[in-house]
């Protein structure tokens, strides 16, 4: 990528993300601030996307960018220690403005969320029929006993686990980490959320094993009709199955739009360094990683929070914070520099 251009077209609203019935989810200018010992940390930072019904959308970023913070702000788990501004919306409603009790409600039923390790999710003392038929439920109090076993039988099949019957009857320590991410996954999509939210959600599982859960991740997922937002390391995963990726650094989004855009023509040259180093949990200081590390949230740099490691910086970069740029259609990224053959003709 060469810089040769500087981009003129800047568009203000592009933050403002579109807010349509047919949205999912609608995040618009989310803000998370924990309160520390040694001062406030802006984890999140003035965050906004959509996801349609049925859309996939990937969240990238290096380690601390702030990915798991806003996943645990949307859904409302960051301890009480985080304050939280801005709009979530399910539909046409506002999640922040809830009580705390309306909000509970909307876990598991409206919006739910797989983590990185299925064994948090899951409960070493019980069977898988008690966790699952518990959480069925939770969703739906008026169901019968059977009913509620025919249902989570019938979960078990649609995440593909074998003899599912058998395995209704199995701890979590009895299965393989590849059957209890299903499990997981089968909790998830039990209430038919119209939001699943996934963090990390293979990366504890065999490599040979991911590929596949994704997969079938996606299938149930446009099964049931949810938007799923899922932040991965993998960039492989978000080209596969993601309709939009989002990239994160230092609690912004710097660039966002179709996975094929934004990984195939990338605008900003922090998602460029990403892909030439392909991050993979544990394998992260590959030779042609991105020089540096991540800026502290506490003492963020002016300007451009990746200028310092950006091989294309000019002083400009360090005198205000980029607004969003559009690349192309949909696709925009916070960097005063674009290549000119990426820019829409003007
Ligand atoms: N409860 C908390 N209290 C204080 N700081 C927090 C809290 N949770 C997260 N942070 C800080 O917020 C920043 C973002 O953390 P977060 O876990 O969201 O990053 P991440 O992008 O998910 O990273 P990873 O890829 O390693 O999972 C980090 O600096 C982290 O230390
Ligand atoms: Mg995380």
């Amino acid at each position: 990528m060469t810089v040769t251009a500087r981009i003129r077209e800047v568009a203000p609203p592009i933050t403002a993300a579109p807010e349509t019935e047919s949205m999912a989810l609608t995040v618009h200018d989310l803000v998370t601030e924990f309160r520390t010992r040694s001062g406030p940390l802006r984890a999140v930072d003035g965050v906004s996307f959509a996801v349609p019904r049925g859309g996939v959308l990937a969240v990238i970023g290096e380690s601390g960018s702030g990915k798991s913070a806003m996943l645990r702000s949307i859904i409302g788990i960051n301890p009480p220690s985080a304050r939280i501004e801005g709009r979530v919306q399910l539909g046409h409603r506002d999640l922040l403005a809830m009580s705390p009790r309306e909000r509970r409600r909307t876990r598991g039923r409206e919006i739910s969320m797989v983590f990185q390790d299925p064994l948090t999710a899951l409960d070493p003392v019980y069977t898988v029929e008690r966790q699952l038929t518990e959480t069925i439920r939770k969703q739906d109090p008026g169901i019968g006993r059977g009913q509620a076993v025919a249902r989570a039988l019938e979960l078990l099949e649609l995440v593909q686990i074998p003899s599912a019957a058998a395995r209704l009857k199995a701890y979590p320590s009895e299965l393989s980490g590849g059957m209890r991410q299903r499990v997981v996954i089968a909790m998830a999509i039990a209430g038919r959320p119209s939001v699943i939210l996934a963090d990390e959600p293979t990366t504890a599982l065999d490599v040979t094993v991911q590929a596949r859960m994704m997969r079938l991740f996606r299938e149930v997922q446009s099964e049931v009709g949810s938007g799923l937002v899922i932040v991965t390391h993998d960039l492989g995963v978000a080209a596969e199955l993601a309709d939009d990726v989002a990239v994160m650094y230092a609690g912004r989004l710097v660039e966002h739009g179709t996975a094929d855009e934004v990984l195939t023509r990338p605008a900003h040259p922090y998602t460029e360094g990403l892909i030439e180093a392909n991050v993979r949990p544990g394998q992260d200081r590959r030779p042609n990683a991105i020089p540096g590390a991540p800026p502290s949230l506490r003492r963020l740099p002016p300007g451009c929070a990746f200028a310092p490691r950006c091989r294309y910086a000019v002083a400009d970069c360090w005198a205000g914070q980029p607004s969003a740029a559009t690349v192309a259609g949909d696709h925009w990224s916070r960097c005063l520099l674009v290549p000119a053959a990426e820019r829409e003709p003007s």
